[in-house]
């Protein structure tokens, strides 16, 4: 398994995604509330994606004979873990909404996700939400050279761990370029000090999974979008982010 690295070059075109995958993700945030679908905020995403003359990376994407990807965004409501279809599903206040975003721009892929709450949620799914977050940004942190990959499992992990939440282990994340997953697999667990060496140049994208409940899973027969085994709620959060001699750059943020 060989991991690309990315010359300054190719860095300076995946900040420009990142950062057009970064304002769009602001525009899906204030669309988010009671009464809005699935399909409402895949066209303010692809017409947002379209007007910053980049691509939606996840329409038509198809791997390993699934039917292809049909929306620019994954919209994965409540028990949804990921992956979820854009639909005419109507938010509930009460809900939360997990939204993923790929952008395409110049050739170069950003990967970025969150869970939003629609309206006034509970205090449990908004301390899911929370701990999945925090859990990104300690991932984060770990991601520096000399670091290795296991410390970013580790550190993603141990907040699952010490708030007592369950880690989806089908899923992580993952190695980011010219194309969406690329090496290495990224687990939201590991042991410090074992696994890949990270290097400066390398862009993954983190993206911790929590569940409320059990941290089983299952895919629906859409082919696609992926539940709790149990039907109780689960939370993701995803930046694209660059290991740099400065230490890690989040290439999906403004600023
Ligand atoms: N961030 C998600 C992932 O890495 C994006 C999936 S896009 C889809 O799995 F098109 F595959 F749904
Ligand atoms: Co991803």
């Amino acid at each position: 398994m060989s991991v690309e690295l990315k010359s300054p070059r190719e860095l300076e075109v995946m900040r420009q995604s990142g950062r057009i995958n970064a304002e769009i993700r602001e525009r899906l945030i204030e669309a988010i509330r009671p009464g809005v679908t699935g399909l409402d905020l895949d066209r303010l995403a692809k017409d947002a994606i379209a007007k910053h003359g980049a691509e939606p990376t996840f329409v038509g994407y198809a791997p390993f004979g699934k039917p292809p990807y049909p929306g620019a965004i994954c919209f994965s409501v409540n028990e949804e873990l990921v992956h979820g279809l854009p639909s005419d599903r109507v938010l509930q206040e009460g809900d939360i909404v997990s939204i993923d975003l790929g952008v395409t721009y110049n050739g170069y892929v950003s990967d970025a996700a969150f869970t939003a709450p629609v309206g006034k949620v509970s205090a449990e799914a908004t301390a899911l939400m929370e701990a999945t977050r925090d859990s990104l940004w300690e991932g984060i942190r770990a991601a520096k050279a000399g670091n290795r990959l296991g410390d970013i499992g580790a550190a993603i992990g141990a907040v699952a761990d010490e708030r007592g939440y369950g880690i989806i282990r089908g899923y992580g994340g993952h190695g980011v370029g010219r194309r969406m997953h690329m090496a290495p697999h990224v687990p939201n667990f590991g042991t410090p000090g074992k696994g890949l060496k990270l290097m400066s140049g390398m862009v993954l994208a983190l993206e911790p999974m929590f569940s409320l409940g059990d941290p089983e899973t299952e895919e629906t027969d859409d082919e696609w979008t992926v539940v709790m085994s149990d039907g109780r709620l689960a939370a993701h959060f995803e930046e694209t982010v660059a290991i740099t001699e400065d230490g890690p750059e989040v290439l999906t943020r403004i600023s």
